[in-house]
């Protein structure tokens, strides 16, 4: 189903300064107009964002901080060095593994959404000379297999959010997770363990949105006509990309939406010819997923 609406009548608190961007008005939260603030009237939820180094994970979180009025957002990550070279002091994080319980309790404290972006990452092995091995080959760090931090690290998550009040959590997964024989499993059994979590946590009573983006690809966001469906189909289509960016975008914006809730769904991309920011009817949007 292609999702590509311009409408305004359903303009949610988060596209209010996509619109402002749209009329050429600096976003300014403090300055808004009086209808505006109206809209935007309930406190920020607590929000923490796993993997928040990563690639996806970093773009998340510095988004969601543009939305001060609908996102308190916290970071959980295990390198300080890392997160020293994406982020400005601004930001707030916890340290440490999603395998420690501990780390995991002091990050979710009073957090009320939980976006789950961690997985496991797997290393090139290379020749004596430093050159990549032909065919490439990967492995894991002993200890952060697929088994343990897609499956295990993410199951605690969940458990930990649970015991800690979160109400809503967001995964992003992955598409693929229907084929047991998908080349993605020659990763540790990777798209399994995965999916293996998305049980999870579909039987585990809190609400939750499940995202299977196609493959991740680093061009910029909101300028891509947004394609969802179900249960793989669209791995037989023409296009199967979209941009981690926009992956950021649909996750922040299913804590917003009460159709995103106890929903299940794929998603990839295609290009627009305008090739121009596009502003999206997300009601729509997840009125489809
Ligand atoms: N690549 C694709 O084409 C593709 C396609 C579909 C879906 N996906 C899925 O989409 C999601 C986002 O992908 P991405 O490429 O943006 O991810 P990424 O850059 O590989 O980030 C993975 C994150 O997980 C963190 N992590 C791993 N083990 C951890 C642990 N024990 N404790 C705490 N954090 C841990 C990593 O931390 P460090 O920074 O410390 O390593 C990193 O922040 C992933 O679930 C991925 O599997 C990917």
């Amino acid at each position: 189903m292609a999702f590509q609406s311009c409408s305004v009548g359903h303009l949610h608190r988060l596209e209010v300064p996509l619109l402002f961007r749209h009329l050429g008005i600096r976003q300014c939260t403090n300055k808004l107009p009086r209808f505006f603030l109206k809209m935007t009237k309930n406190s920020p939820a607590n929000l923490l964002i796993t993997g928040a180094s990563g690639r996806t994970g970093s773009l998340a979180l510095k988004k969601a901080a543009t939305f001060p009025h609908l996102f308190s957002p916290r970071g959980l990550a295990r390198s300080k060095e890392k997160i020293r070279t994406l982020f400005d002091e601004s930001y707030t994080f916890s340290f440490g593994s999603i395998l420690d319980e501990e780390v995991l309790r002091k990050a979710l404290d009073n957090c009320q959404k939980l976006l789950i972006l961690t997985s496991a990452v797997p290393i090139m092995t290379r020749n004596p000379d430093g050159t990549p091995k032909q065919p490439p080959e990967f492995v894991f760090k002993e200890g952060e297999e697929p088994e343990q931090i897609d499956w295990l690290g993410q199951k605690k998550q969940i458990d930990i959010a649970k015991e800690c009040g979160v109400d809503h959590i967001v995964l992003v997964s992955s598409m693929g997770v229907t084929q047991a024989d998908h080349p993605l499993n020659r990763l540790g059994n990777i798209l399994t363990w995965k999916k293996k979590s998305e049980d999870y946590l579909r039987s585990c009573g809190i609400a939750f949105t499940i995202i299977h983006p196609g493959g991740l690809i680093d061009d910029a966001g909101g300028r891509r006509f947004l394609l969802v469906g179900h249960n793989d189909e669209l791995l037989n289509s023409e296009h199967r990309t979209i941009p981690r960016e926009d992956v950021a975008d649909i996750a922040l914006q299913s804590f917003l939406y009460e159709d995103a809730k106890y929903k299940s769904f794929d998603v990839v991309s295609a290009p627009c010819e305008k090739n121009e920011d596009l502003v999206r009817d997300w009601k729509s949007f997840f009125s489809n997923t």
